[in-house]
């Protein structure tokens, strides 16, 4: 087999280089016969370099060069020589190179997608399937490079601050984080599985117990979830982990952390410290837990000023313990009827009866309900939305959880319809205080709101067998551009307390002897009270990389029914396996 040595890459030549004998290796990017004279793209990873294959120079080039297609791997050699009609796109556009020799290394069937041209637009179930097609474009390839640059970024950083990198089991047992576990079967212990780690929370923990002080991992974690643009079934976080540190000590570690990750993939400077907002403070202002502050339009109540009107849906929500709530869009006067109608479409998709706007145009109020409003109450509703002359405002009433969750989708929705995103920002907020449950309506239990070995806030600890729904937590949230992408908390380091939130939790003694008794053990032995969180690695790759979903930046992602359509996983297996595994499948 033939192997060239390249002396540059296909982006590095530039005028200076005239005259210089060079070596090139790559693929056949696009190739033009003008008839006597080939001009053929070159393309690497690094870029793009013009060959010329002239039939008076060289014949034998010539006539090889007609027999080249797209995608054909070949080596050439020959000389620098400036362009003519120098090409201002690319970086080595002021240069070409006349073939001397040219070697075809592997020739390429037709792809399935055209590689040369990205504005032709390739369905991403093909995309999938030859992902290694569909890297060569370009994009994805971009997207790796700058993910290793963050990996690096981090360990580097955190190797300063005294963590240190430990691998844990990828086999182990079930951590609760709140998605269906993916499972091992184990052949030796037929009919007992393995879980593939949700995260590796418990074994940071037990880190802390053994003494480490200070933990990090860029782990794989694996949840059987459903998925979307920002979720994968397995994705990689920074985990982290220190013992006797304050929630101020951590927060600063993670802010230095995203700054050193934002420098090293861009140079883009953070501000610091990152605004924080308590979890009923945001779900009052923004309806979500994570919401993106690149923009405004912040949820206003409305209960007080509308309480006197007559208008049914009102009236009904205040009587049933919901609420009203509007935001005010600038310049919103210009929405057309077509476009609330569609808003409206959208809104009661989440439950509620309706839609409602009010206007200030011409110094005056128009509104949908303006007949069940007496020109006070628009008065009063205007300035509590912060209506300016042009603007605009959408009001919903009914139960609080639907309000804020429609008034979250809608003012998402509006902000990336009227393009008012300025994606040049990256807005950071740590939300804190979040509830320490949640009420699971289908099951009829409680659920823990982040993962069951979150500390109890400590004023709260009182309610905690009496009124646990009302108990708020030691946890946190990092959200970035509207994204969750880290999520901890203080840990219970107190072995009876981890017990009782088990007990809260309603597993009985056989359960938690079962699932955890290792672990609430492991907390008798002199537990340093510990503190950690995970970052979402693949989502800040996401955010800097501005791509439009988390598959993006992930070298062989699954789609959203979990499959890789390149390998074809989950695929079945050989029945003798099974046999050995004593699995039956029906
Ligand atoms: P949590 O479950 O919130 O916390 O996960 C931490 C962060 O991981 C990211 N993330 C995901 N990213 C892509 N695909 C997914 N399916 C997915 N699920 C979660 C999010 C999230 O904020 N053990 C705790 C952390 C701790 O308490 O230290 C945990 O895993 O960005």
């Amino acid at each position: 087999m033939v192997h060239y040595q390249r002396s540059h890459f296909c982006g590095d030549l530039r005028q200076s280089d005239v005259g210089h004998s060079v070596t090139l290796t790559g693929w056949v990017h696009r190739l033009r016969d003008f008839g006597g004279i080939i001009f053929l793209d070159l393309r690497d990873r690094y870029g793009i370099t013009q060959i010329v294959l002239d039939l008076n120079k060289n014949p034998d080039i010539y006539t090889l060069g007609q027999g080249l297609k797209a995608e054909y791997v070949i080596a050439i050699r020959g000389e620098v020589s400036k362009r003519q009609d120098p090409n201002p796109k690319i970086p080595t556009g002021e240069i070409e190179i006349f073939a001397t020799e040219l070697h075809v290394l592997s020739k390429s069937d037709v792809p399935p997608f055209t590689i040369a041209d990205s504005t032709i637009e390739v369905n991403e179930e093909l995309r999938l399937t030859y992902r290694y097609l569909d890297m060569r474009k370009g994009k994805i390839l971009h997207n790796l490079v700058l993910r290793h640059k963050a990996m690096l970024a981090t360990r580097k950083f955190l190797d300063s601050q005294n963590f240190t990198e430990v691998v844990t089991p990828i086999l182990g047992k079930s951590t609760p984080e709140g998605a269906r576990d993916y499972l091992v079967p184990s052949r030796v212990s037929p009919g007992m599985f393995y879980a593939l780690p949700q995260s590796p929370q418990m074994y940071k923990q037990l880190l802390m117990i053994g003494g480490l002080d200070r933990y990090f991992q860029i782990a794989l974690c694996f949840r059987d979830e459903d998925l979307r643009a920002d979720r994968q079934p397995e994705f990689a976080q920074i985990d982290m982990e220190m013992s006797f540190a304050t929630q101020e000590e951590l927060f600063s570690i993670v802010e230095e952390l995203m700054q050193a990750i934002f420098q090293a993939c861009g140079d883009i400077p953070l501000d610091a410290p990152f605004l924080r907002m308590t979890y009923n403070d945001c779900m009052e202002r923004y309806g979500c837990d994570k919401p993106d502050l690149r923009f405004g339009m912040e949820l206003q109540r409305l209960d007080r000023l509308v309480k006197e009107s007559a208008f049914p849906p009102f009236v009904q929500a205040l009587s049933h313990e919901g609420c009203i709530k509007g935001f005010c869009i600038q310049g919103g006067a210009d929405i057309s009827r077509k476009k609330i109608d569609e808003y409206t479409q959208f809104a009661v998709q989440f439950g509620l009866q309706g839609l409602y706007w009010i206007k200030r145009q011409e110094g005056a109020y128009s509104s949908s309900i303006a007949k069940f409003l007496s020109d006070e109450q628009k008065d009063e509703l205007g300035v509590a939305l912060g209506l300016q002359e042009g603007d605009a405002a959408f009001i919903v009433c009914g139960s609080t959880k639907k309000v804020n969750q429609t008034l979250d989708h809608l003012r998402r929705r509006i902000a990336a319809d009227r393009n008012i995103i300025d994606k040049t920002q990256y807005k950071f907020l740590w939300v804190t205080d979040f509830p320490l449950f949640a009420w699971n309506g289908e099951e009829e239990r409680l659920e823990s709101e982040h993962h069951p070995f979150t500390s109890p806030h400590l004023d709260d600890m009182h309610l905690l067998e009496t009124d646990p729904l009302k108990v708020r937590s030691s946890s946190y949230d990092l959200v970035l551009n509207g994204y969750e992408i880290a999520s901890g908390s203080q840990r219970i380091h107190d072995s009876d307390l981890q017990d009782a939130i088990f007990r809260v939790l309603g597993l009985d003694e056989k359960m938690r002897l079962e699932r955890f008794g290792f672990f609430i053990e492991a907390l008798k032995y002199g537990t340093p009270p510990h503190i950690g969180l995970a970052l979402g690695f693949d989502r800040i790759v996401m955010v800097l990389t501005d791509a439009e979903g988390i598959r993006d930046v992930i070298a062989f992602p699954k789609t959203n029914r979990a499959s890789d359509l390149m390998t074809g996983a989950p695929a079945e297996v050989a029945q003798v396996q099974l046999q050995e595994l004593k699995i039956a499948t029906t």
